[in-house]
């Protein structure tokens, strides 16, 4: 049981071959996987998905970088996930990520940071609804 949090493994990750990695961290941390698929965004998804940033200066370039090349998304549970999940991951920018964070271990920069995580419970719902019908998850 627990409440739930929305993953991306981005392009980065994905394509350095890191995605069973960081898979091991987050199942070894707790978090279950009610979700998962490999798939790749065009542009105007990206842009979509991250609507919520279209006025800061990095959205053009986020939303090309996103759909650059396959991701993982993936619906986790766990108590606290939201919270728990963003402790896993580390600082956006992983210059700042904390020793032992996916971010700290495996992103390159605070673009191609890695991994995505849903910022509160509200979005981790409507992040996880971009990718998945009831039919898609587990439970
Ligand atoms: P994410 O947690 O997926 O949310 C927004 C993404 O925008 C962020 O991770 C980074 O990949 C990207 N990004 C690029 N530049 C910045 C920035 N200056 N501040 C925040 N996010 C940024």
């Amino acid at each position: 049981a627990g409440n739930r949090t929305f993953t991306m493994i981005k392009p980065d990750a994905f394509g350095a071959g890191n995605s069973g990695a960081i898979l091991k961290m987050i199942e070894e941390a707790g978090f279950k996987i009610v979700a998962m698929k490999a798939t790749q965004l065009t542009p105007e998804l990206a842009g979509k998905f991250y609507a919520v940033h279209k006025e800061r200066p990095f959205y053009a370039d986020l939303c090309k970088y996103m759909s650059s090349g396959p991701i993982i998304a993936a619906i986790l549970e766990k108590e606290n996930a939201v919270e728990d999940f963003r402790t896993l991951i580390g600082a956006t920018n992983p210059a700042n990520a904390a020793e032992g964070t996916i971010r700290k271990i495996f992103a390159t920069s605070i673009e191609a940071n890695a991994v995505h995580g849903s910022d509160s419970d509200e979005n981790a719902e409507i992040e996880g609804n971009f990718y998945f019908s009831q039919l898609e998850r587990v439970r």
